[in-house]
């Protein structure tokens, strides 16, 4: 297997220290893809088509509380529920520590708890095995270094690579076979005054995994051919934009490049929509705005709700056009 030949790699960089400690706990923020991951070059490692670029958002996201258990089989928790052992997540999690069990008969206890909706779209996936991976690092002593971390968070989750460091981060795709070169690193540029607006329009969970889209999308679309270009492209204006500040730049690089990812679903065969008619409207509305003079941008990621881009400035505005949306600065000192 892949995976567990990647870990063993890694953990021989590691501290190998004799037993673990009594528990090991960690937070990871989550993070929204300015340039989006859509596609892998492989999918047991959940290597990358192409490099993507997100924003952590600061103290949004999950923590990881992890104990040994004497006894046969994993407790998982998540909000405060326990987890069936049969749900399709609890399924990914028993995969994930099958990685790192010192012994079969090694049983983990996991409490993960999340301050964002799960499944709604905001990738608490991503900040849920990120905030294992360090977990675990934090369990086994192993003091490894971002890079490492972030790749063992990719092997939970592709985007979860993304969220073991704050601020902007790209994911580099790598060219390796093994992945060791594909891992997210933070940019230096911060952005304070940078916002995003979470507008739920549902929390329920989406009827297509990620996964499955991304594949479904990769083998039927014939417009997939045409993304390497776009997020090479993307990228580039993003950082420009980062650097220089230019929200607008920014902002249409942003959700010109989520609309192109949602074109290349609505090209799949059978097609994929994530959109509800809410959905649409809210994208309406965030046009309408524009062109009344708010610079007002959005983002939209495996589901129907939206993320709005807009500087600090306009927070009050874009409250009383959106009410109920939940602001956040992550970068804000
Ligand atoms: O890492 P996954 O399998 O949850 O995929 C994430 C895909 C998007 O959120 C739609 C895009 C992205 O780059 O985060």
């Amino acid at each position: 297997m892949k995976k567990k030949a990647v870990v063993a790699t890694i953990l021989d960089l590691g501290r190998q220290p004799a037993s673990h400690q009594e528990m090991g706990h960690a937070f990871a923020p989550t993070n929204i893809a300015l340039c989006k991951y859509w596609g892998k070059r492989d999918t047991e490692l959940n290597l990358p088509a192409t490099p993507s670029l997100s924003l952590s958002l600061g103290q949004k996201g999950a923590s990881c509380t992890l104990r040994r258990i004497d006894q046969a089989y994993d407790t998982y928790f998540l909000n405060g529920q326990p987890l069936e052992l049969l749900t399709p997540f609890s399924q990914r999690l028993k995969n994930y520590l099958d990685l790192f069990r010192p012994a079969d008969s090694f049983s983990f206890q996991v409490t993960i708890q999340t301050n964002i909706p799960v499944a709604a779209g905001l990738a608490s996936s991503a900040c849920g095995f990120a905030s294992l991976a360090l977990a675990l690092n934090d369990f086994f002593a192993w003091e490894l270094d971002q890079r490492h971390l972030s790749i063992l968070a990719r092997l939970g989750s592709g985007s979860a690579c993304r969220s073991i460091t704050p601020g902007f981060v790209e994911w580099h795709e790598g060219v390796l076979a093994d992945g060791m070169d594909s891992y997210g690193e933070s940019l230096k540029e911060a952005w304070p005054e940078l916002c995003i607006g979470l507008v739920i329009l549902t929390e329920k969970e989406k009827p297509l995994s990620s996964r499955a889209a991304m594949e479904r999308t990769v083998a039927t679309s014939h417009l997939y051919s045409s993304w390497p270009l776009k997020v090479k492209t993307d990228l580039a204006l993003l950082k420009q934009a980062i650097k220089e500040q230019d929200f607008k730049l920014l902002g249409e690089t942003a959700e010109s490049n989520a609309l192109t990812m949602h074109a290349l679903m609505l090209s799949a065969w059978p097609p994929i929509s994530y959109a509800l008619p809410e959905t649409v409207l809210a994208m309406q509305r965030v046009w309408e705005l524009r062109q009344d003079g708010l610079a007002i941008y959005f983002t939209q990621d495996a589901g129907p709700n939206l993320k709005l881009l807009f500087l600090a400035k306009d927070a009050e505005q874009v409250r009383a056009y959106f009410p109920g949306v939940e602001v956040l600065q992550p970068q804000a000192t």
